[in-house]
């Protein structure tokens, strides 16, 4: 199955509605090629979003200025040996009539059409020091780069990231059909990676089955896929691990359509094919808040609200168990919710995974708000108000951190309240997250992954085959 092609005309809308927006010329890299070891081996390319938001195709080196009410792309001319290496490359009139652009030029003639508008031209920093440096020496001045996860606002066109988180933040319908497509596909990676799960076999088995899954769907993964018996260590990109019969297995895997539109889905499903009795309490759990959340996706309805749904689901279940003692309220307020649940319900979803970071807390954070300095809240990539079309994640989780469990900064005002004794009933409990793609619509949200079973009955039934 492969994914939808969006036709040149809604990229020519895009770049007119932004152009609408600004008030002087604007210029989007779409970056460089980055070497292995040596010049001719190199990593797969893929352009900056704002450039694949602009233009659709994936250009190494090249460069969109849209100006005067023109759009022109600036290539890289074909060199000697292209055709033999690479095979037929499009002539500048082919690109132009596919793309839909004004003009496509030779790259060399960038600085010419730039010394026109005498240093007033803007554009976007970027996460790559590379790029950022070849943006600077054409633009004259220099252009930041993310350190970190800090964004350098050095040489920040306010003006233009503004205009691009507007346009960005909402999606049209080709970018929706896009990102229906990545969640399809990717939700078919996941049942590929449950059905290749078995006890003796290794996590490298399954994420191999589910990137296989994705690339015989013509999809990239759209992040670092994680796939691991400890998905108490948040990020955890290693596949090294072996699968016992005991453990539970989250996968955090996504692709993105080859226009780049992403996915972002985690479930968790236990390798014998039979949740314990444990691991099914604590599953229930993270499944309710992760239900409750997708309910509050809804027009007008401030992010910050759907993060505490969550919150307060994880802790009244798990006060249930037992695991906590008193009384809800009390425990939220004493951040019990963090020490389970230490990071934030989800973030943007477009074309990037966490859509538009590489501008910071600007795109994530309405005018006026700021992170929370709270442990857990800290951690929250989005507080806006949701509006339709807006995708969000939804993605609630419980882990056993050790590094938390015992450092009494993040227990220590919960105290004996914390039942420890309870708890290590559920030590085979170390990470569960669940995760799903939601798409804000004037109704009810879109469960843009809900093909993928989250149940646990149904995640045993898959496995079962
Ligand atoms: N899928 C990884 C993340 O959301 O951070
Ligand atoms: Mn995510």
């Amino acid at each position: 199955m492969s994914s939808p092609h969006t036709p040149a005309s809604a990229f020519v809308a895009r770049r007119h509605a932004l152009a609408a927006r600004l008030a002087s010329p604007a210029l989007f890299a779409a970056g460089l090629p980055t070497s292995r070891n040596y010049r001719a081996n190199l990593y797969p390319f893929r352009a900056k979003s704002h450039f694949l938001y602009l233009v659709g195709e994936s250009i190494p080196g090249a460069a969109l200025l849209l100006a005067e009410g023109r759009a022109t792309l600036f290539v890289m001319p074909e060199a000697d040996g292209d055709a033999l290496w690479h095979g037929p490359q499009p002539s500048m009139d082919a690109l132009r009539e596919r793309l839909a652009v004004d003009a496509v030029l030779p790259l060399d003639e960038l600085n010419g059409a730039l010394q026109k508008f005498g240093g007033k031209v803007a554009t976007l920093p970027t996460e790559d020091a590379k790029s950022a440096a070849w943006l600077s020496e054409r633009l004259g001045r220099t252009i930041g780069f993310s350190s970190g996860d800090k964004l350098g606002d050095e040489g920040l066109d306010v003006a233009l990231a503004e205009a691009m988180i507007a346009q960005r933040l909402t999606h049209d319908e080709a970018a929706i059909e896009q990102l229906r497509a990545a969640a399809r596909a990717s939700a078919r990676a996941h049942l590929a990676g449950m059905r290749a799960t078995h006890p003796g076999g290794t996590e490298a088995d399954v994420v191999g089955a589910m990137i296989g899954s994705l690339r015989r769907e013509g999809l990239e993964d759209a992040y670092g896929p994680i796939v691991t018996v400890h998905g108490e260590i948040l990020h955890n990109e290693r596949h090294d691990g072996e699968l016992a019969a005991g453990d539970l297995l989250l996968a955090d895997v996504g692709g993105e359509t080859p226009e780049g539109w992403a996915a972002d889905i985690t479930r968790v499903w236990p390798v014998s094919g039979t949740f314990s009795a444990t691991q099914r309490a604590i599953y229930d759990v993270v499944l309710a808040a992760q239900r409750a959340a997708i309910d509050r996706v809804r027009k007008g309805v401030r992010y910050r609200a759907v993060h505490d749904t969550a919150k307060r689901v994880i802790v009244e279940g798990l006060r249930d168990l037992g695991i906590f003692r008193g009384e809800v309220d009390g425990l939220l307020a004493r951040g019990a919710a963090a020490i389970f649940f230490p990071h934030g319900v989800g973030h943007l979803l477009g074309l990037d995974v966490h859509d538009m970071e590489d501008l910071g807390d600007r795109a994530g954070y309405a005018p006026g708000r700021t992170r929370s300095k709270e442990f857990g809240d800290c951690y929250l990539r989005l507080d806006r108000d949701l509006e339709p079309g807006m995708a969000v994640t939804i993605e609630p989780g419980f882990y056993q951190v050790p590094a938390i469990l015992r450092d009494a900064r993040y227990v220590g005002a919960v105290g004996e309240d914390l039942r420890r004794d309870v708890l290590a009933k559920y030590a085979d409990v170390r990470g569960i997250r669940i995760e799903d793609d939601v798409l804000c619509t004037d109704g009810e949200p879109e469960v843009l992954t809900k093909s993928v079973p989250k149940e646990a009955p149904e995640v045993e039934a898959v496995m079962r085959g």
